[in-house]
């Protein structure tokens, strides 16, 4: 009660001064908040007023917000990833997403679902500018014209990405033409146009209600340079829930980044269900809330596609595998796997647990086929699938009885060399069997993914792994020769410096984090033979958590580089990178921070 008082008292005292006081006989308003403007300033970017008062300009430059300057500031505007070549208004105009309307009549029919969930991911997109309100009602009608060529719905190496965006608005009319080859081409037109919208809500006032501004007049083209632009995610050591995936796949999609590379499995947890072996999850599942289902899987699948978003799965074999294979002997199958969770875990492999599959076992074959055939009826066609493949420790194999005897009766020595063989022969054995499960859903013969290890090592590879069916997967450091002998041996690669591109640096043991700048600044050769890369999140030390933050805007970083690979510096591309951390967060996914506010309110002015 008393304290009411006092407030009421203080409050009477306030509207006193306003009434009588300030506003008469002072030119200070008794407002405390300020009313930054932001004006857009050729070479150097978006700069706040030199005061707090709402700037009375009727400059085409002068904007009420950090993110509306961005939006049509400079050659590319808030874009990102940079598009190849790009022509922006600085005017926008009002637009309300009620009164977009997406045409697709020169879209092929068999395109026109999966179309029409790309556009209406688009318009979500829209209204989270506004979370997910855009109250201030304008009917200016918005007619994005969509023309797609081929009818293809498949995402692969060869799918054609490029599109075309063209915004014009005349009179109250404004039409928006995306022309592409593929849908793929066509949802990236339809990411880049939700890029050229922005709210108008200003910086300075807590108004309720929410605009959304168009650029109004825009020409771009654009397609990537690599097409292989992953994000690697390891579900294994620490379940991620599903949601947090999507979100992922949501940053995905903000990005351009198209392959999620899925790490689904690892000696410490086997959280994938597979229908036809069950005892996967059963013995391998942290908890039973930890698992993927089949419906959940496939779910994230269309999801993905609709994003651009190819999903990759992977198991790895025949190391890192242990929890989830440990039932044989209950089951009358022999050891599936060797070494699991052994205790003396130093001498047997990397990183406890241990594991490793047993190629002594002919039962481990078999059961490895009924998940691979899982795992064919649910991946989308042409089906990519990662084999895994590294870091085989030979001593573990070594360890086991019955994997020695089976080299014996083989004729392999027990010495490195014998053990490449064993090794060289899982794979073979591997790939027959998947192919086997390809040819069950009809597909010919595909390429697997395989991370690079001792078995890929230029004297050896051609011995073991063809490089017509084999991309490898390179996550040596940056001081390794291996890309490029892979390169010069004519081997397909994906390129992952694990002392760059790895997300989990900084984390553990001696490794050092690489900001986004870093990652941003590392190239790749450019050539046929040279897929693209992939930013690596292992989860030894991170869960849902610590997930957002850990990723991006670091990934985003990478997904410049393999989107445009652009010869500016990081710092020139900052500004839109602030862009996208706004974004980003409009659309839930929760970016970590790039500089001072105040750096972000002066681009250019904290280099
Ligand atoms: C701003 O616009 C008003 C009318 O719209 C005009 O009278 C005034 O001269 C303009 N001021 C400048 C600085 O261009
Ligand atoms: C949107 O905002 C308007 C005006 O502030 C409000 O009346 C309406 O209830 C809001 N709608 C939703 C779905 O939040
Ligand atoms: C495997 O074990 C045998 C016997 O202990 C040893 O002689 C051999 O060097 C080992 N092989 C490897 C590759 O470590």
């Amino acid at each position: 009660m008393r304290q009411c008082w006092i407030l009421l008292a203080l409050f009477v005292q306030l509207a006193t001064c306003d009434d009588d006081n300030l506003i008469d006989s002072n030119p200070i308003p008794a407002v405390f908040e300020p009313s930054w403007t932001f004006k857009c300033v050729p070479d150097e970017g978006c700069q706040r007023s030199e005061s707090p008062l709402p700037t009375k300009s009727n400059s085409s430059s002068v904007f009420d917000s950090l993110d509306l300057c961005r939006t049509v500031c400079g050659r590319f505007g808030g874009l990102w990833p940079r598009p190849v070549t790009a022509a922006l208004s600085l005017q926008t105009v009002k637009i309300h997403p009620n009164y977009i309307r997406f045409d697709l009549i020169d879209a092929p029919v068999e395109t026109r679902e999966v179309l029409a969930k790309m556009t209406q991911v688009a318009t979500a997109n829209l209204l989270d500018e506004c979370d997910g309100n855009v109250t201030d009602l304008v009917e200016t009608p918005v007619v994005v014209y969509i023309t797609i060529k081929s009818s293809n719905l498949e995402l692969s190496w060869n799918t054609d990405e490029h599109y075309i965006l063209d915004v014009q608005s005349k009179d109250a009319n404004i039409a928006v033409h995306i022309v592409a080859e593929t849908i793929y081409g066509a949802r990236h037109g339809l990411e880049t146009f939700t890029q050229l919208v922005t709210s108008d809500k200003s910086d300075f006032s807590a108004q309720s209600s929410c605009g959304l501004r168009l650029v109004s007049g825009a020409k771009i083209r654009d397609k990537p340079v690599y097409p292989h632009r992953g994000l690697m995610l390891d579900t294994a050591r620490n379940f991620i829930p599903m949601d947090d995936i999507k979100r992922m796949i949501d940053g995905m999609a903000a990005t351009k980044l198209n392959v999620f590379h899925w790490h689904v499995t690892d000696s410490q947890s086997f959280p994938f269900e597979s229908t036809r072996v069950p005892q996967f999850t059963r013995y391998g599942a942290y908890s039973s809330y930890e698992i993927y289902t089949t419906e959940e899987v496939r779910d994230l699948i269309s999801y993905a596609q609709v994003r651009g978003v190819k999903v990759v799965i992977e198991i790895d074999a025949p190391a890192h595998a242990g929890n989830g294979w440990q039932w044989g002997k209950e089951y009358g199958f022999g050891d599936l796997a060797v070494c699991v969770n052994s205790k003396t875990w130093r001498s047997q492999c990397i990183q406890p647990p241990c594991g490793q599959l047993n190629p002594a076992n002919h039962h481990m074959y078999r059961i490895l086929q009924e998940l691979y055939r899982d795992i064919a009826e649910t991946l989308p066609k042409p089906s990519l699938f990662h084999m895994g493949g590294d870091e085989v420790f030979l001593s573990c194999w070594n360890s086991s009885q019955e994997i020695v005897s089976y080299m014996k009766d083989k004729g392999y020595d027990t010495n490195v060399e014998g053990f490449m063989k064993l090794w060289g022969e899982f794979h073979k054995k591997a790939l027959q069997i998947w192919d086997e499960e390809l040819l069950h859903t009809r597909q010919p013969e595909q390429p697997v993914m395989l991370w690079s290890s001792e078995l890929t090592q230029p004297n050896v590879i051609q011995k073991y792994l063809s490089k017509d069916r084999y991309v490898i997967e390179v996550w040596e450091p940056l001081s390794s020769s291996l890309l490029s002998q892979l390169l010069r041996l004519g081997y397909r690669t994906v390129s992952v410096p694990k002392d760059i591109w790895y997300l989990d640096h900084g984390f553990w043991g001696v490794t050092k984090y690489s900001n986004w700048r870093r990652m941003y600044s590392h190239t790749l050769p450019v050539e046929a033979n040279m897929l693209g890369g992939e930013v690596a999140m292992w989860s030894e030390y991170v869960d849902a958590q610590g997930l957002d933050t850990r990723i991006w805007p670091r990934a985003a970083a990478v997904a410049e580089r393999l989107w445009s690979n652009p010869s500016a510096s990081a710092s020139v591309a900052e500004p839109r990178l602030h862009r996208l951390r706004s974004r980003l967060g409009s659309r839930g996914i929760r970016c970590d921070v790039l500089s001072p506010a105040w750096c972000a309110q002066h681009d250019a002015r904290c280099l």
